[in-house]
C-alpha cells in the first residue's frame, strides 16, 4: 500500500466510528460550525490543535502558520481572523508556539534560507528588541526556549494592535487573547501570557471612530 492510501483507508475507518458512537455527528456538524475558539499555531505537525487540546471536529477555528505569527499585512491571517471574530464570533484566540520550534531556532542564525527569510524576519525583529534578556541566558537551548515565549507574546500584542479586535473589544467585549506555549517534549501547554478584552494597549492603537 502506498503511504497517502493508509490516510484514506484511515479515514474511512474514522467516518464509520464516528458514525456508530454518534449517528447526528455529521448531520449536525454539515448544518453549522459555532466554535468558541480560534486557534493560531505553528505549522509544526508535531503540534495538531485538536489532538493536544481534547477537542472535537467543531470546537476549534484553526488558522497555522511557520512560528505561529500574526502579520498585519498577511491576508490569509487577516481573513481568518475577521471571519472568527465578526462572523464566528469567537471568545477566545489562542496563539500557541511550542518550545524546539524551528522558524525561530532558524531566525536567530545569520543562515540565509531563501524567500523564507521575509517570514523569519519577524522574529529577527523580536529578538532585537530583547536581545539583552535573551542572550543573557547561558545555554541555547534556553535562549531559544524564551525567545518562542517573547514571540507568542508578541503575537497576542500584534493580534491586539489589529482594528478588527479593537472593534470587538470596544463593542461587544470579547475575544480574549491568550499566549502558550505547548511542550514537545511532554505534551503540556504553558499559558505565558493573557491579554483579557478591552485591554489597554498604546493609545496609537485605539482608534476613535471603531
Ligand atoms: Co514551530
Amino acid at each position: 500500500m502506498l503511504a497517502y492510501e493508509k490516510l484514506l483507508l484511515e479515514n474511512k475507518a474514522w467516518a464509520k466510528e464516528q458514525n456508530e458512537t454518534d449517528p447526528t455527528f455529521f448531520k449536525r456538524l454539515a448544518a453549522q460550525q459555532a466554535p468558541e475558539f480560534l486557534w493560531i499555531g505553528c505549522s509544526d505537525s508535531r503540534v495538531p490543535a485538536d489532538k493536544i487540546t481534547g477537542t472535537e471536529p467543531g470546537e476549534i477555528f484553526v488558522h497555522r502558520n511557520i512560528a505561529n505569527l500574526v502579520v498585519n499585512t498577511d491576508i490569509n491571517l487577516l481573513s481568518v481572523l475577521q471571519y472568527a471574530v465578526e462572523v464566528l464570533k469567537v471568545k477566545h484566540i489562542i496563539v500557541c508556539g511550542h518550545y524546539g520550534c524551528g522558524g525561530v531556532k532558524a531566525a536567530m542564525t545569520q543562515h540565509h534560507f531563501g524567500i523564507i527569510n521575509h517570514w523569519l524576519k519577524n522574529i529577527k525583529d523580536i529578538y532585537r528588541l530583547h536581545r539583552e534578556e535573551v542572550d543573557a541566558l547561558p545555554t541555547e537551548a534556553e535562549r531559544v526556549d524564551k525567545l518562542i515565549e517573547l514571540n507568542v507574546k508578541e503575537q497576542v500584542f500584534n493580534l491586539a494592535k489589529t482594528s478588527i479586535i479593537q472593534s470587538a473589544w470596544k463593542n461587544e467585549q470579547r475575544p480574549h487573547l491568550h499566549g502558550w506555549v505547548y511542550g514537545l517534549s511532554d505534551g503540556i501547554i504553558k499559558p505565558v501570557y493573557e491579554m483579557a478584552a478591552g485591554s489597554h494597549i498604546d493609545p496609537l492603537y485605539e482608534y476613535d471612530n471603531l
